[in-house]
């Protein structure tokens, strides 16, 4: 798919499921493949992200059943049981894959490259590399970008860190790294990120998740297969909420969506901004609270997005700057300088895009003032960038008009059928070849 019109839609109804939590399916496979004995994961999202993941493993020796259906069955091989990959680990789009990857091939026994596609070569690595080679392993990338290198080293050690940046990435990496490392490997943040691979290493090791910070991991640890049901990704689910909310005389649920609590704060900026989102039959399911969201249409107001809730609604705000732009006044987002770090520079894409469709923006070194207005018809360059696709997708449907959306190809690698679901609820979506 290589272009979206999205067309003023009437309301919005219906009940839905979105795919499987991205972060959740890539640690799922990771730790699946180097853990011992078979793990079955269930709702695993099949987009093309942790697709490249699946792959890698499958180069390097794990045999998989899956996916299909969402279903995905890994006969792990422990942690010393990968092979060396005949030629580079293409990684895709995916910076999780590369990083989290990273940590984990850095104490194994054999070289590995580490590769990507344009917009991934272009992403910064040495976030990774700095404390990687403090533990002692050998990476290299040419100005810090990828194609990564990693050459096997006798033994990793563990080390103190403090993150310099919220980055859970760059804390899983170090933690899967910790897996291969010699004593104790804690890192501190003073911003808390997504705590899934957290959460589910205390799950492969057999042990209870406890929140921590310093977050620790010990050498020596034993992973054993599990039953790994994915939640609903809240990122994807956000399109649908803004897009609900936008739409008068909407009311649409989503089933089974992931809320831990480090994943969440989107749905705490929706509703300082007025939002009507209704969180009904709270559950956990494989270390990981779910629930099902029910959300009304709603006039929105502009806000000052708290600064503590940037890093926990970071994938969500190229939707939440639609939503802010179809909100009365004023949004400020500041202390959101990791935006330009994604699959796109989010804050100037985001910018330029709503100043196409007539939204007055102003760009700010760590963030941007949405002034809230209405949006007119208009074409967007996602820029190969998933997130800024889908979030100018429901931008159109909102709008009293027509938004032709570009390059939009690489939905597919974390939300494939976007189209399709959006439709079912009423989205006025048109995919173009
Ligand atoms: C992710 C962490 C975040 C997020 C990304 C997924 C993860 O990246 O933006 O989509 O699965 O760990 P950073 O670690 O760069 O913040």
């Amino acid at each position: 798919m290589s272009s979206i019109i999205a067309s003023e839609s009437s309301r919005l109804e219906g009940s839905i499921r979105v795919p499987g939590d991205k972060s959740v399916s890539h640690r799922a496979v990771m730790l699946g493949a180097i853990a011992v004995g078979e793990s079955k994961i269930h709702r695993l999202l099949e987009g093309e992200d942790v697709l490249a993941t699946v792959a890698a493993f499958r180069a390097m020796g794990v045999e998989m059943s899956g996916p299909c259906d969402g279903s995905l069955e890994i006969q792990g091989v422990g942690l010393n049981g990968l092979t060396k990959p005949a030629s580079p680990l293409d990684m895709g789009n995916s910076g999780t894959a590369m990083r989290l990857l990273a940590g984990l091939l850095a104490g194994q026994a054999f070289p590995a490259t580490l590769t990507g596609d344009i917009s991934l070569r272009q992403r910064p690595m040495e976030r990774i590399i700095t404390p990687l080679s403090r533990m002692g392993a050998d990476l290299g990338a040419t100005g810090g970008k990828p194609p990564l290198t990693i050459n096997p080293v006798s033994r990793l050690q563990g080390i103190s860190y403090q993150l310099p940046m919220a980055s859970a990435q760059v804390k899983s990496s170090i933690l899967l790294a910790g897996l291969y490392a010699k004593g104790r490997t804690q890192i501190r943040e003073s911003t808390p990120t997504r705590d899934h691979t957290e959460r589910m290493i205390a799950g492969f090791t057999g042990r209870s998740w406890e929140q921590g910070n310093p977050i620790r991991v010990d050498s020596g640890l034993i992973l054993r297969g599990q039953k790994i049901t994915v939640p609903g990704d809240i990122s994807s689910a956000a399109f649908f909420l803004v897009a609900a909310t936008l739409c008068p005389g909407s009311e649409v649920t989503l089933c089974g969506i992931g809320i831990n609590p480090t994943r969440a704060a989107v749905l705490e900026i929706l509703n300082l901004m007025g939002a009507n989102i209704e969180i009904c039959d709270q559950r956990q399911e494989s270390g990981e609270p779910l629930c099902d969201l029910r959300v009304r249409s709603q006039r929105l107001k502009g806000i000052d997005v708290p600064r503590g809730l940037v890093a926990n609604a970071i994938d969500e705000f190229p939707v939440l700057a639609i939503a802010a732009a179809g909100a009365d006044g004023t949004t400020r987002i500041r202390g959101a300088t990791e935006l330009r770090f994604k699959e796109s520079d989010r804050i100037s894409v985001v910018v330029q895009g709503l100043g196409n469709l007539g939204i007055n923006a102003i760009e700010y070194e760590d963030g941007m003032d949405i002034i809230g207005g209405e949006f007119r018809s208009g074409t967007i360059d996602s820029r190969g960038d998933h997130r800024i696709a889908m979030a100018f997708a429901v931008a159109g449907c909102c709008s009293g008009g027509s938004v032709v959306v570009d390059d939009c190809r690489n939905i597919a690698t974390s939300f494939p059928g976007f189209v399709e679901t959006g439709c079912s609820l009423g989205m006025n979506l048109v995919e173009k070849l």
